[in-house]
């Protein structure tokens, strides 16, 4: 784990990449982290928002549950499936059941494989564990509706970068290694997850 990266970020509604305080390092080790404890632990903290809405006020607490997952689940990147030979990329589920409300993955993506440009119609946390990808930040502008890209921001391993629910990224694996994630999502509403094309604008559900 020494040569990762330890630094979060947030990606704003406004598609500004901001830094975030993280705790040091070896201040997170420990024993071992279950992914059942941290299911646990998510769960717990997000009882405390009243409203689902609200779940994201928690995302420096979440990330830092994920940041000790990172830390001392060896298990974690075993945890990887073979991306599909045309396509690239590859998710596996790590835990799901009828009304669970988070979506719980890793995903490993060949380089050269980039994602539509789309949003994910909640909170996100994402953390790079292996290999290099480039998000490239977008904001929707109304009245007319149109896409503005904001910059970009290169996540490399050991990094985490979240996501407040209006974010609008793109994904491209770069360097000479498949990048593998890992990844948690709030409860997707699906009237409010798009792809997006910028010109013409278009915005289609994703
Ligand atoms: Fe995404």
């Amino acid at each position: 784990m020494i040569d990762l990266i330890h630094q979060d970020w947030f990606v704003t509604a406004e598609g500004q990449c901001q830094p975030r305080p993280i705790a040091r390092p070896w201040e997170l080790l420990q024993d071992h982290y279950y992914l059942h404890q941290f299911l646990s632990d998510i769960v717990q903290l997000l009882s405390n928002a009243a409203t689902e809405t609200d779940q994201w006020d928690y995302l420096p607490q979440i990330r830092q549950r994920v940041r000790q997952l990172m830390l001392n689940s060896y298990w974690l990147t075993t945890q990887r499936a073979e991306p599909d030979p045309k396509t690239g990329a590859a998710v596996l589920t790590l835990y799901d059941e009828i009304g669970y409300p988070l979506t719980v993955q890793t995903v490993t993506t060949n380089p050269g494989v980039t994602t539509p440009i789309h949003n994910h119609g909640t909170w996100g946390v994402v953390a790079l564990l292996e290999g290099q990808e480039r998000h490239t930040l977008w904001r929707q502008q109304a009245n007319p509706d149109r896409l503005e890209r904001v910059g970009h921001h290169t996540l490399r391993s050991g990094e985490i970068i979240s996501f407040c629910p209006e974010a609008i990224h793109q994904v491209e694996t770069i360097g000479p290694t498949p990048a593998l994630t890992f990844q948690l999502y709030g409860d997707t509403q699906p009237q409010a997850r798009y792809q997006f094309e910028p010109d013409p604008f278009l915005a289609k559900p994703f």
